[in-house]
């Protein structure tokens, strides 16, 4: 019989993954403890904006015309320790506040409601991004707590969605990682994931702690190599480099490879700045910190990009205050084709600004809404004309596809001033300084 699969959390990752597992064939059961989320889902509405999500999940709600009706929702815990063979953990993990240890509240709080009701045979895989020795741990709860006891197994399976590409990496993913203690707890995992493993992603199988790990690993490689050619762009300020035809040059070698070294305003969102933190906390807490202490140095040449904009706005300004000065911020999300505004370096150096005493208006083109919510103090357009219209200067710090296609021509007629910085080496310099603009970009002060 078909395994049956039930998905806890239903954020960016849950209900991707819940999509995607009734994409597979399986019938699946999504819960979540927020009564709007749960109404919405069950409309066939995401919370949040995704590409490709609505149609996904569309395609399998029931209840939908012409759906599959593979795929459910409720807030019942009872109904989904009865209804699951196999239910994946997709809370999440935020940065404590105040430290930074990553915050396990809402993974102990899931794994405990659901182990109470679990009277059948199950496993209970872990998706959530989580500190190495937490899969121990939390086995070890369920053990206690599950009425069907030794039944009841637990197994780790890190996830590497991107947002943006949510779908498409959660359909076709590059590496399945199972941290698993029994052959019947991989054999489980190997029969959810045989669509992907046939079309050729490696299955890959670990202890807890190695799977735990793959993840955090995987997230401090990528803020490494971003904080990297953010250290180079600082060096070709300095020397008169161009960091973009540096990032293009080195990027040739294979061994380096041309992804992830986009020089910018450095990275944010709800995983990297989080999860390099709560590595190095929980690294710390093993006795093994000074491993992880140039991660340290990843997150500060980060953080210092943000300031960095800052001042060469007030350079391009003329120097000295913002007050009165008309600055239009194009881009408040941490990353295009996202709504997700969390740690989002566009928005901090819109409010590091705006906090000096600039006239700060944004425009983006799905995170209006939470940018407001987390700055409301900020000025915002509905546009990016609007945005620009008598600006002093243009800041471009979110590259989606949008700005890219703007005409230059046509906004040079609106700006104040035409002046552009490029805070994410995104737009084509040749094109907007035919139309008279002066454009300046981070790490290539001659380019
Ligand atoms: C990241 C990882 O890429 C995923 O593999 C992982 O599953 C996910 O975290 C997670 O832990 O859940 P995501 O947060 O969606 O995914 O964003 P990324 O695409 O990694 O981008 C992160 C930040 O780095 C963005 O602010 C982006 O603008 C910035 N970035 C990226 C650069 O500044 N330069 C680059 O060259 C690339």
């Amino acid at each position: 019989m078909a395994l049956k699969i039930t998905v806890i959390g239903t954020g960016y990752l849950g209900a991707t993954h819940a999509a995607a597992m009734a994409e597979l064939g399986f019938e699946v059961l999504g819960l979540d403890v927020v009564p709007e989320k749960i109404e919405m889902l069950t409309r066939g509405e995401v919370p949040m904006y995704e590409p490709g999500l609505e149609e996904l999940l569309r395609k399998h709600v029931a209840g939908i015309e012409g759906s599959t009706g593979r795929l459910r929702f409720t807030m019942d815990w009872a109904e989904v320790a009865e209804f699951g063979d196999v239910h994946f953990v997709c809370v999440n993990t935020p940065q404590k506040h105040g430290e930074y240890a990553c915050d396990m509240s809402y993974v102990d709080a899931a794994v405990e409601s659901l182990a109470k009701h679990l009277g059948k045979p199950a496993l209970v895989v872990g998706k959530s991004t989580v500190p190495v020795g937490s899969a121990e741990r939390l086995a070890a709860r369920i053990l206690e707590l599950a009425p069907a006891g030794g039944e009841v197994e637990l197994a780790w399976n890190p996830e590497f969605l991107r947002e943006g590409f949510a779908v498409q990496d959660t359909l076709h993913p590059d590496r399945i990682v199972v941290g698993v203690r029994s052959d019947r707890a991989e054999k489980t995992l190997r029969e959810v994931y045989a669509t992907p493993v046939g079309q050729g992603s490696p299955f890959v199988v670990t202890d807890f702690p190695t799977a735990e790990l793959v993840k955090t690993a995987a997230n401090s490689f990528l803020a490494t190599k971003i904080s990297f050619i953010n250290a180079m762009a600082e060096v070709c300020e300095a020397a008169g480099g161009d960091v973009a035809k540096l990032a293009e040059a080195i990027g040739y070698d294979e061994r380096i490879g041309p992804k992830f070294l986009r020089a910018g305003i450095g990275f944010g969102g709800g995983c990297l700045p989080k999860d390099i933190r709560a590595f190095m906390a929980r690294a710390g807490e093993l006795g093994a910190d000074q491993a992880l202490t140039f991660l340290r140095e990843i997150d500060s040449i980060n953080m210092r990009r943000r300031g960095q904009m800052v001042e060469m706005t007030r350079e391009a300004l003329g120097g000295g205050s913002f007050l009165g000065k008309r600055v239009a911020v194009l881009g408040a999300t941490f990353k295009p084709d996202s709504d997700d505004v969390r740690d989002s370096p566009a928005l901090n150096v819109a409010g590091q600004i705006h906090l000096q005493g600039g006239q700060v208006t944004v425009y983006d083109p799905k995170g209006m809404d939470n940018a407001r919510r987390l700055f409301p103090t900020l000025g915002y357009a509905e546009s990016a004309e609007a945005a620009v219209r008598g600006a002093d200067v243009v800041l471009h710090l979110t590259e989606w596809r949008e700005f890219r296609e703007l005409d230059p021509a046509a906004l040079g007629e609106l700006a104040g001033t035409r002046l552009i910085l490029d805070g994410r080496n995104a737009l084509d310099p040749v094109l907007w300084r035919k139309a008279g603009w002066t454009y300046r970009a981070m790490g290539r002060p001659a380019a």
